[in-house]
């Protein structure tokens, strides 16, 4: 009787270790993704890293989707060391990388918006994370450049226009003087026929 009554115990505590167990062995199968930012403001023509790491049990399938408004576009899909399948608009400018990350290179306006990492495992679970970009205008830095050239020139031409006028007043100068000097000279050769 007190024999029994042990057995049940044990196929209680076997239960509770098995389900333990079970439960382990799911989150240890869940996929999680992380990432440093996920915020992130760049220039035109900057190049940007949507740097991430994730962890997932077999041979994942990682995608990457930009999102702007009503419009949602495919960028690459890849499965490490298996295959990389990258959309042709984006091939020249989109690397990816073994741990999930996507690099950006020369970046237009348009490449505002949300992007979304999709990380998928062989039992067809998926977990997604999102970034946010913001893509800045240089306008502002030009303006900046062009106005401290136009006052440079300015100050050139004022310069030019000073050193002009003083020279035309030297010129005007030198030539009263001359004629003063030229005067009797002038006189006696214009007297001497007589
Ligand atoms: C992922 O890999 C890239 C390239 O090796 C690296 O620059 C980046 O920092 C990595 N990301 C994380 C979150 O470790
Ligand atoms: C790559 O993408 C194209 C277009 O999205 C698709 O037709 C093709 O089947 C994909 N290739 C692989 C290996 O997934």
């Amino acid at each position: 009787m007190l024999m029994w009554h042990f057995r049940l115990c044990n196929v209680q505590d076997v239960a509770v270790f098995l389900s333990i167990t079970l439960y382990l062995c799911h989150l240890a199968e869940a996929i999680s993704i992380y990432s440093p930012q996920r915020s992130l403001t760049r220039s035109v023509q900057d190049d940007v890293m949507f740097s991430v790491e994730f962890n997932c049990s077999g041979i994942p399938t990682i995608q990457w989707t930009f999102m702007s408004g009503a419009v949602s576009r495919a960028i690459g899909t890849w499965q490490p060391g298996v295959y990389i399948n990258i959309t042709v608009d984006y091939s020249s400018r989109v690397r990816l990388y073994e741990n999930g990350s996507m690099s950006l290179s020369h970046l237009r306006l348009q490449d505002g918006g949300f992007y979304v990492v999709t990380v998928t495992d062989s039992t067809g679970s998926s977990k997604d994370a999102g970034f946010v970009l913001k893509v800045n205008e240089v306008l502002y830095e030009d303006l900046q450049y062009l106005s401290v050239a136009a006052v440079a020139l300015a100050f050139c031409a004022g310069l030019l226009m000073l050193a002009m006028w003083l020279l035309h007043k030297a010129c005007r100068k030198i030539r009263a003087r001359r004629r003063k000097k030229q005067m009797p000279e002038n006189d006696a050769t214009e007297l001497q026929p007589l």
